[in-house]
């Protein structure tokens, strides 16, 4: 597979590699990710960085001018046609960084590899990231009620999907 995947206007995503095994550690823990996700062990990441990429990728959202990684993306179930987006984390916030590389992101799903449909999940009580969704053009579909038990106190998690079709048509 080749390691770039899809370049944007200020962004490009490309496949991680054992030297970014550091910054996609630090990003999870950090405290201000890691309430909003549930993270991996450096293991786990290896495993799918060393792998061919068919089934889990892990993805290094890169400054095009600068070449510093601005965040990372981890997808699974990509063997199937409907691939899940695992991690959405942005080192960078509040530039417009999460809502330009999920387009990139969506554009490669959908337009590149032609997958059928996406899916997400996301903690009920994490605005900023459910607003993105909605505004990508996600579709809520469920809620998966107290799901994560986290911190002494179990919390739901609001799935979204979409279609390729819809996609297409929000284009
Ligand atoms: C959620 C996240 C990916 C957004 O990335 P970002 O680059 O900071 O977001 P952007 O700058 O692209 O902004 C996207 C939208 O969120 C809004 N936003 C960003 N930061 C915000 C903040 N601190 N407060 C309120 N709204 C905010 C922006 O105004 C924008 O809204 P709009 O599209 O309606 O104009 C990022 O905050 C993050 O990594 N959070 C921690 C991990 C996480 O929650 N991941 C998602 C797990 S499901």
């Amino acid at each position: 597979m080749n390691d770039n995947l899809i370049a944007g206007r200020r962004l490009k995503l490309r496949r991680a590699n054992a030297t970014d095994l550091g910054y996609i550690m630090t990003l999870q823990y950090a405290p201000e990710n890691l309430k909003f996700i549930v993270p991996f062990d450096e293991d786990y990441h290896r495993e799918i960085i060393d792998s061919d990429g068919a089934q889990k990728l892990d993805i290094i959202i890169e400054e095009i001018d600068t070449g510093f990684a601005a965040g990372y993306f981890m997808l699974r179930e990509l063997d199937s046609p409907c691939a899940e987006f695992t991690h959405v984390i942005i080192g960078r916030k509040g530039l417009g960084y999460g809502r330009e590389a999920l387009d990139l992101l969506l554009k490669w799903t959908f337009a590149v590899k032609r997958f059928h449909r996406v899916w997400i999940d996301c903690k009920e009580y994490n605005s900023i990231a459910l607003n993105l969704y909605e505004r990508a053009g996600f579709v809520r579909e469920g809620l998966l009620r107290e799901y994560i038990y986290n911190d002494g106190a179990w919390e739901n998690l609001v799935v979204f999907g979409m279609l390729a079709r819809e996609y297409f048509a929000k284009q």
